[in-house]
This record gives structure tokens, C-alpha cells and sequence, in this order.
């Protein structure tokens, strides 16, 4: 049913891909009895590496005639001002408060100064609504007054918490300001914490970027398949008390960057597998090497390639799909300076995971949103879109993913069939519905060979993984404490949260088969620990690995829509290696 990809590319003769790989993918249209396949053609893109052309026209399926509208992204002015809040003009002055700021004297009068300050100038009027309304500042709670006469038009309490002293506290609070500022129409917001004083200036930094990155993601909706969408009005945010300089300008613009990259993450996500099959995942991932073309170059890989390669357990699992697969890989190298790190971020593609012959059945087995089944690759690919802008010098990042389709056809694998991946380790396919990752292996194998020191990979691979974390917190598997300890600290940073899981050696007795290598389940208990000991067997041991199972916080089930989630951790962890 869908348009066919023809590849002709340099034939491979070793295992290894030379980095001036070049592949022209035609399209052929495929008539269907009843339903016509359009397809647009993408202009010719120029790539890094002795000014080549690569002509790169892609299959769009139009299965269903959907597209998703041309929906420029709106922008959102972050600047960070020194001026007395009470001075501030504009729509809304939001103002985070913890429960500590809004103790009161005897008198029913604020303690904390800011807020006396204000509340005097409103004669009275804050304290007493703040009563009435009983706000107290727990998270989630916001008080918004109209204050006519004034330079705001509007004050907005925005509770904090206890205290609040993580990013993820301070993204909430940027997310609980966009909420307000859509509902009061305003176009534009000034931010303070009530209180500042005992912050250091580091964290300052980090605070204000938190919150400003808040402030865009709350702000925007994803209305490309929606007929009908409203814009955001929301057009500038001033950032008040934390300082102004090139420091702050720096990191305002850093999030600015991160926060349009999980933007984009969001919306490969979104998408679903009749508009975003494996082509124009790839497509998108050509877009960015040549939108970053001094930085970036992309290397897609078809199946014919990949047969070449060796690829048989992701092979395996694209076969049944009339999508095509496309192994993508970018290579990110900074503008000038030497490299000290060679990193690899490798992502789970499966743009949709039907499960196979062993088919998802069931209430709660969610086949449905099996489009974010490729949500590893949409971090991945977020992550490189986001440093492409930043371009952190000192080291060189290879972005990797084997995409494809999980379907059933006649062409498909076979529960029981026996794959083999590319390092040549025999798999018997006990659970095609285990798909996740037979296409890591290969991947994973991929990434060794470009010389990776270390390697990340993300993927919704697991749903024991969420019957263990619930839907917001990820599970991390690595046998590296130092790298556990970097990917911490970045997720820190970022406000994602990662639990770490055991790599329980003894769990592999349950994945070993009569007749090859291993099997690729062992079956419900400890599920994403089988999972992650499985991916195991295809990285070096030499390069420190890990794994993030990012199966729950993937997608907000309450807002039915994607996260981006991993993005902002993987680049933290990439700047935290730049010199
Ligand atoms: N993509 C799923 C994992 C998943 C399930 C993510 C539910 C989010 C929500 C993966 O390919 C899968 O199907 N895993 C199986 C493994 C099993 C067959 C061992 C699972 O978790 O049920
Ligand atoms: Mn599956
Ligand atoms: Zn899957």
C-alpha cells in the first residue's frame, strides 16, 4: 500500500560504513486499489564533507490523506531585566511563592518583603484575596488578580511548594505561569521569586533557565492535525531579580534552544506511524544535517545496505512492514578545536509497534499509542537538533537509529524464528512483540564500531518498566557508576526524573534458548531488567553503556500528548563533556 523506497547506493564490502557513504533514495508510486499515495519531493540538501550533493527525495504517506499543517512554532522573547517589580508594566507579573513567603504577621500582613511591597502598593489587596481565596502557595495553586491602575495589569501568585530547589520544581512553575498567562490572554509576562537571597549565583542560572523553558513548553500546543487551532499569544517574558549580563543572556538562550529541540521531539512523537513512518523519520533527520550542515553529517542507511551489514535481528523486525526501514545516522563534529570525547546517543525507532505475530491484544496493552514507540529515537533526534544550535565544542556525538515498522504480514518473522544480528549472535525470537530490542542490538553494534566511548541509549522498551516507575520516572540500567553519576547529575539539571535498576547478572538464566544464543524474553518477571541485560550482549565491553527505559515518561496520558522526555538530559550530558 505504501510507496516503495528504491535505493542505490556505493555497494559495502566491509562491516564498517565508510563516513562518505552516500545514498540517493528514489520513490516509486505504489497504485493501490483504493486509496491513492501522494508523495512530496524535499530539495536537494548539502552536506559536510567535501561539499557534496546528496539528492534526497523522500516518500510523505498519506495514508488516511492527512498531513500536518505548516505551523511555524511561535517564538517567545526571554530577557532578563533589573527593575523593581513594582515598576514592571505589562500584562501579567507572576510572582512564585513558597509556603514559607506567604506567612503572615498578626496583623494579616505579608512577612516576606517583596510581597509587602507589592501588597502596600495595592493598598491591602493581595494579603486580603490571598486569605479569602486561601492561597498558601502549594504547588499547583495560582491566585491571578486583576489590579486595574496599575503598571501590571495583573498579579500572579504561583504557588511553589514547601520550598522549591530543583529544575523540575522551577519547569513547574515556569508551565503553571504559561497556564495562566492562556488563560488571561496576555502577551506578555514578567517573573520573580518572592524570595532570592540565600540563592548563589550558579544556581541562579540554572533557576532562571528552568523556569524559562517552562514558560515556552507550557505555552505551546501541537495543533498540526487540528483543523482548527488557536495561536498562543504569549510573545515575550521578562525574567525579573535574577541579574542581567552575557552569563544569563548565555544561558536564557541555551534553553531557548533546548526547549524548541523538545519541541520537536514532541511533535515526532505526536505524529502518527500513516504520517511518520520510517522515511520521513529519516527525512526529518536528514533535515537537520542540512539545516546544521557545518556540524552535521547524515548517513541513511536501507535495508539492502543494512543486509550488507549483517543486520538480521533489526532486519527481522522490519520485515513484515511495506514501510521500509532506514537506519539513520548523524555525526555531529564541533566547528574548530580538537575532540576529547567521542559519544553516541543511540534511539528506539519503531514508529509503530503492532507487536507481530505476537499481536497486542487486550484492554491496557495501549496498541493505539504504539506511534510513540519511537519515542528514543524522537530524544535522540531532539538532542542533535538542540546541539546543532549550541555546537559544544571538544566533542563529537554520533546520533543512531534503526527505525522501522512491528507489523504482521506473511513476509514477517515468526514467533520462534531464529535472527542474527550483526556481531553474529544467534537469536530465537520467542516474543515478536520483544521488538525494541532486536533493532537495538544492531544499533547498538553500530555504535561501538563508530568508535563510541560511551554510549546512551533510550527507548520505550519495556512496559514492566512502568509497572516498576509508574508514568513519569524512567528506568536507568548501566554497569558504569561514573557514567550513572554523569547522566544524574545532567537529569538533575534538566528536572527529567531516572530511577536506577539493578543489572541483575542472575536474571540472564531466563533468557537462554535450547537452540541459539539466547531468546529474546525471559518472560513477565523482572521484564525491563531482561530487557536491558539483553542490549548488554551487544556493546563492547570496553565502552561505558547505559540504558534508559523510557517507556512511562514518554507520554502525558492526562494531556494525551507527548513529552520529549530525554532530551534536555541527554544535551546536559553532552555540554557537561564539551571543553
Ligand atoms: N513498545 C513496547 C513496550 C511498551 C509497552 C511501551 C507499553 C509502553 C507501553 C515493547 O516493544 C513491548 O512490546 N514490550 C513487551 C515485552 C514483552 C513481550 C517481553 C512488553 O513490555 O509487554
Ligand atoms: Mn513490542
Ligand atoms: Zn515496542
Amino acid at each position: 500500500m505504501a510507496a516503495i523506497a528504491v535505493s542505490l547506493a556505493t555497494s559495502l564490502t566491509s562491516a564498517v560504513v565508510p563516513s562518505s557513504l552516500t545514498s540517493f533514495v528514489f520513490n516509486k508510486l505504489n497504485s493501490a486499489p483504493c486509496l491513492r499515495i501522494t508523495f512530496s519531493v524535499s530539495r536537494f540538501s548539502s552536506y559536510r564533507g567535501g561539499g557534496k550533493l546528496m539528492a534526497h527525495s523522500l516518500v510523505r504517506a498519506t495514508l488516511g490523506l492527512t498531513q500536518p499543517a505548516d505551523i511555524d512554532v511561535p517564538k517567545i522573547a526571554l530577557s532578563a531585566k533589573e527593575i523593581d517589580v513594582a515598576e514592571w508594566k505589562g500584562d501579567i507579573l507572576a510572582v512564585g511563592v513558597t509556603e514559607k513567603d506567604m506567612t503572615k504577621d498578626d496583623s494579616k500582613r505579608f512577612e516576606n518583603s517583596l510581597l509587602k511591597n507589592l501588597d502596600a502598593k495595592l493598598g491591602g489587596h493581595l494579603s486580603e484575596a490571598s486569605s479569602e481565596e486561601d492561597f498558601t502557595g502549594k504547588p499547583g495553586q495560582s491566585l491571578v488578580l486583576r489590579v486595574p491602575g496599575h503598571g501590571a495589569k495583573r498579579i500572579g501568585l504561583i504557588g511553589l511548594g514547601k520550598s522549591a530547589t530543583n529544575a523540575y520544581a522551577f519547569r513547574n512553575f515556569g508551565e503553571a505561569i504559561a497556564a495562566a498567562a492562556k488563560n488571561a490572554q496576555a502577551s506578555n509576562v514578567g517573573i520573580v521569586l518572592a524570595s532570592t537571597e540565600s540563592t548563589s549565583n550558579e544556581s541562579k542560572l540554572n533557576i532562571a533557565s528552568a523556569i524559562a523553558s517552562g514558560t515556552v513548553l507550557g505555552t505551546y500546543e501541537d495543533n498540526r492535525y487540528k483543523s482548527d487551532s488557536k495561536k498562543p499569544v504569549l510573545k515575550s517574558v521578562d525574567i525579573l531579580g535574577f541579574g542581567t549580563g552575557p552569563e544569563l543572556d548565555k544561558k536564557l538562550k541555551y534553553a531557548e534552544d533546548v526547549s524548541s529541540a523538545v519541541i520537536f521531539g514532541k511533535e515526532l512523537v505526536n505524529s502518527p506511524a500513516n504520517v511518520l513512518t520510517p522515511a520521513v523519520l529519516a527525512e526529518e533527520a536528514t533535515k537537520i544535517a542540512s539545516t546544521y550542515s557545518d556540524v552535521f553529517s547524515a548517513t541513511i542507511l536501507n535495508a539492502e545496505q543494512c543486509k550488507e551489514l549483517k543486520m538480521g535481528s533489526y532486519l527481522g523486525v522490519a520485515a513484515a512492514s511495506d514501510n521500509p526501514p532506514h537506519f539513520i545516522h548523524l555525526c555531529y563534529k564541533p566547528p574548530s578545536g580538537p575532540i576529547k570525547a567521542k559519544l553516541a546517543l543511540v534511539g528506539k525507532g519503531l514508529t509503530f509497534d503492532s507487536g507481530g505475530y505476537n499481536i497486542k491484544t487486550g484492554p491496557g496493552c495501549s496498541i493505539e499509542l504504539m506511534k510513540f514507540d519511537m519515542g528514543g529515537s524522537a530524544a535522540v533526534l531532539g538532542a542533535a537538533k538542540a546541539i546543532g544550535q549550541v555546537k559544544p565544542p571538544g566533542v563529537e556525538v554520533h546520533f543512531i537509529v534503526a527505525a522501522c515498522e512491528n507489523m504482521i504480514s506473511g513476509t514477517g518473522m515468526r514467533p520462534g524464528d531464529i535472527v542474527t544480528a550483526s556481531n553474529g549472535k544467534t537469536i530465537e525470537v520467542n516474543n515478536t512483540d520483544a521488538e525494541g530490542r532486536l533493532t537495538l542490538a544492531d544499533a547498538l553494534i553500530y555504535a561501538c564500531n563508530q568508535g563510541a566511548e560511551k554510549i546512551i541509549d533510550l527507548a520505550t522498551l519495556t512496559g514492566a518498566c512502568v509497572v516498576a516507575l509508574g508514568p513519569s520516572i524512567a528506568g536507568v540500567f548501566t554497569p558504569s557508576d561514573e557514567l550513572a553519576n554523569e547522566v544524574f547529575s545532567a537529569a538533575e539539571a534538566s528536572g527529567e526524573k531516572l530511577w536506577r535498576m539493578p543489572l541483575e547478572e542472575s536474571y540472564w538464566e531466563s533468557m537462554k534458548s535450547g537452540v541459539a544464543d539466547m531468546v529474546n524474553t525471559g518472560g513477565r518477571p523482572g521484564g525491563a531488567i531482561t530487557a536491558a541485560l539483553f542490549l548488554k550482549q551487544f556493546v563492547d565491553e570496553k565502552v561505558q553503556w547505559m540504558h534508559i527505559d523510557i517507556a512511562g515518561p514518554v507520554w502525558n496520558e492526562k494531556k494525551r500528548t507527548a513529552t520529549g522526555f530525554g532530551i534536555q538530559t541527554l544535551v546536559e550530558w553532552v555540554r557537561q563533556h564539551s571543553s
